[in-house]
């Protein structure tokens, strides 16, 4: 165990804090923070502050009107206030009545052992002994702003919690118009990129990688959801960093509402990467007395590649994020009814899918949309939380039962922040939605946002909530939330407080999540945002399990999955086998290939199973029951990319051009699962060697195919791969790799289990 260390130097003139094997170094520079270092580990020396170099360089300005010897133009600064010398982007931009430039600077500072908790915020959770934390206290007495920057560092990890306090210690009113929750600079390093996941609905998470090249770059969301469009999360490296290889920096934010990342290259080659809350036109009102706490920012380093980056994030997502009472807990393979009936269902129909649920081997049935008033499309009944009971043939309780009778746990679909106009909730109360005084409502999938900053609009959803959550016992929970605030605004506001809307509407999202998580500590909750809409780290530390995307085609799925896979663990991702053609594709794929996605991601199945053919229903139950043996590794087992020339080789002539691989890993028990899928057959095809990892050089491994891949509507690839069992040392897994025929149809998907011997 690497116990966390932080250590004070020169009278706190210098700050070390260590990970298990980084170090971030900050300096007190005329009271400004520098970030002197964040790499690998080395112990700095008081010496190091002499060295700083400050000198103004030409066409500058200097800082200190006293002291025309050093200006900020060159410093590499840590959460930067607005200067005279440094120009770029600061860290936050706050005015009040007394001064219209406020730039506090260092007045005092201490560690300890603990972190600070956040009200109101999701927040990374860690015994006191497990961490550490430096705080530094920057003022600006004359305006009254206090501010309390905080690193925790964490046992066993190189990740970095970074978080903000603003304290209007004054006597008037202070306005924030930018307040990030992280921003420092790179001394110049190699020319670096950025790796981040880009989408739309549909098309979540995209990996791309790009140069930065001098100027801005900022990606982020105005969605009032952290949104398809960018997931606050991303990875700096150099372009000498590979998938296993070379230093990368990650941040991800706790946080689900607007937000924003930017990135600033200057004529120095000197990168400032800043990152918090909120998009153009937030603002927040700081009275007297008050405080603004930023959501927290989780920082991570390796010199492991991109891989390294994953394994740090997935281990702490899991660890400290998502609720402690699901760590490692098998997550139960489901099937919903969406994609098998939409609204279109009655009590037969669910009994039948239901019957064909157990017969498959699933855990968990869960009812989908639809169920609930008179909720027969998307038009009409959000907010109206009660059964439709003639069209469920009973009450949700006698479902609970029927389903319990096929051994099955009940889950249900819910939309608690959402009205519809056309429903018995908005007619009550037309002013509940989230739109400024007067301001038109305008819908989104005939749906309005509810004010959650205000209370009484908080407690009636509770209380529908926890109504609807009592009626029945129910096993599992989707959570789902289906477009985004548009232009919020609050009847509780004053115009010129309009700009505090989103961020107030995500800190009630969080108050809803919280009391409804906590009152049913049991319901496992799939969070949901018309797919992977509001995927976060903010959200997963109330719901374990997010459904990753609206997208349930196989090919789609790689993509999709292997974007959120940097920093997201397969045990958080909802991945369904669905029907062919495929409803958002209309690509039709065989069951192999279909399941050989599924198993990326938490296993669920989302289509009329009736309806399948004997030969890929008993495919899929044999898979089913192969999964349960495995999942524990499935789940929480490192993952592991393999590289295939999807990445590596695009030259469009090697057999690996579209092919995606990964593999679960567990150290300890020397288990590992491959999984292998072409996403474009080719005719014709070579033999491919798929190059392992992360095994023991010298141990010999048992490699075999499960029963399901050689089971009815097996592949001619298990056979031609080599079905039974074969011994290859891990060296030879790692350097030749295993060898694989690709065929077609079903045969473009493989799944070779390991064990060490
Ligand atoms: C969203 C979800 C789907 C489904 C529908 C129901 O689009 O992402 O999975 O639950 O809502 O309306």
């Amino acid at each position: 165990m690497n116990s966390p260390r932080i250590e004070v130097m020169a009278d706190g003139g210098l700050f070390h804090i260590q990970g298990s094997s980084s170090s971030l170094t900050i300096a007190n520079y005329h009271g400004l923070p520098l970030r002197l270092w964040w790499g690998s580990r080395f112990t700095p020396s008081a010496e190091a502050l002499a060295e700083i170099r400050s000198d103004p360089p030409p066409y500058s300005v200097c800082d200190d009107p006293d002291d025309t010897s050093w200006s900020s133009a060159r410093l590499h600064l840590d959460y930067a206030p607005p200067l005279a010398g440094d120009r770029k982007a600061p860290a936050f931009i706050a005015t009040s009545t007394k001064a219209s430039i406020i730039s506090p600077r260092i007045s005092g500072w201490r560690t300890y052992e603990g972190r600070p908790t956040l009200a109101g915020l999701p927040f990374a959770r860690a015994e006191a002994s497990e961490v550490r934390t430096l705080e530094l206290t920057l003022s600006d007495p004359e305006a009254g702003l206090e501010l309390a920057l905080s690193y925790t560092v964490f046992e066993d990890s190189d990740i970095i919690a970074h978080n903000v306090t603003y304290r209007n210690k004054g006597d008037s009113i202070i306005r924030l118009s930018r307040a990030s929750s992280f921003a420092f600079d790179f001394a110049p390093r190699h020319s670096m990129e950025l790796v981040d996941l880009e989408g739309t609905w549909a098309r979540e998470r995209m990996a791309r990688r790009s140069a930065l090249t001098p100027g801005k770059k900022l990606i982020g969301s105005n969605l009032g959801v952290s949104s398809h469009r960018f997931s606050p999360v991303c990875a700096l490296l150099p372009a000498t960093t590979t998938e296993a290889s070379g230093e990368a920096w990650g941040a991800s934010l706790e946080w689900s509402g607007d937000w924003q990342f930017s990135f600033e290259l200057d004529e120095f080659d000197c990168l400032r990467w800043s990152g918090g809350p909120g998009a153009e036109g937030f603002s927040w009102e700081l009275g007297p007395g008050e405080t603004f706490v930023c959501p927290e920012a989780l920082l991570g380093w390796s010199e492991e590649g991109l891989s390294g980056l994953s394994d740090q994030f997935h281990e702490f997502l899991s660890r400290r994020i998502t609720p402690p009472r699901w760590r490692g807990k098998a997550r139960p393979i489901l099937v919903n009814t969406w994609e098998a009936s939409y609204f279109d269902f009655d009590a037969q129909g669910l009994d039948d899918i239901a019957r064909q649920a157990a017969r498959l081997g699933a855990e968990l049935f869960v009812l989908d949309d639809g169920w609930f008033s008179r909720r027969n499309d998307a038009t009409s009944s959000l907010g109206d939380w009660w059964p439709n009971e003639a069209k469920l043939g009973g009450s949700l309780e006698d479902l609970a039962r029927r389903v319990d009778g096929l051994g099955l746990g009940l889950g249900i679909w819910i939309e608690p922040e959402m009205v519809s106009p056309n429903s018995d909730l908005f007619r009550a109360h037309p002013d509940w939605c989230l739109v400024a005084p007067g301001a038109p409502r305008h819908r989104g999938r005939e749906q309005l946002v509810l004010d959650l900053g205000r209370p009484e609009v908080r407690e009636e959803i509770k209380g529908r909530v926890r109504a609807l959550l009592s009626s029945a016992r129910f096993a599992y929970v989707k959570w789902d939330f289906n477009r985004p605030l548009g232009l919020p605004g609050s009847t509780l506001l004053p115009p010129e407080r309009q700009g505090e809307a989103s961020y107030r509407f995500t800190l009630g999202a969080y108050d809803l999540f919280k009391s409804i998580t906590s009152t049913f500590p049991d319901i496992l909750f799939e969070g949901c945002a018309g797919g992977g809409g509001r995927m976060d780290y903010g959200t997963l530390s109330y719901f374990p399990q997010y459904w990753a995307s609206d997208d349930t085609d196989a090919v789609a799925r790689w993509a999709i999955q292997g974007g959120a896979g940097l920093f997201f663990p397969p045990c958080v991702i909802g991945s369904h086998v669905s029907a062919v053609p495929n409803h958002q594709t209309g690509r039709s794929l065989g069951m192999m290939p279909r399941l050989a996605a599924a198993l990326g991601g938490i296993l669920g199945f989302e289509l009329d199973l009736a309806l399948l053919e004997a030969a890929d229903f008993a495919l899929a139950a044999e898979a089913c029951n192969w999964y349960k043996d495995w999942r524990s590794l499935l789940q929480f087992g490192r993952r592991v990319r393999l590289p295939t020339a999807a990445e590596g080789d695009r030259s469009g002539r090697s057999p690996f051009a579209d092919d995606a691989a990964w593999m679960s890993v567990d150290e300890a028990s020397g288990r590992a699962v491959v999984v292998w899928s072409r996403l474009r057959a080719t005719a014709n095809p070579g033999s491919a060697f798929l190059r392992l990892r992360c095994l023991e050089k010298e141990a010999t491994y048992m490699i075999s195919i499960p029963p399901f891949v050689r089971g009815p509507g097996s592949s001619t690839l298990a056979r031609k791969s080599g079905a039974g069992t074969r011994s290859l040392s891990g060296a030879e897994l790692m350097r030749r790799g295993l060898e694989i025929l690709p065929g077609t149809g079903d045969a473009t998907a493989i799944v070779f289990e390991l064990q060490r011997v």
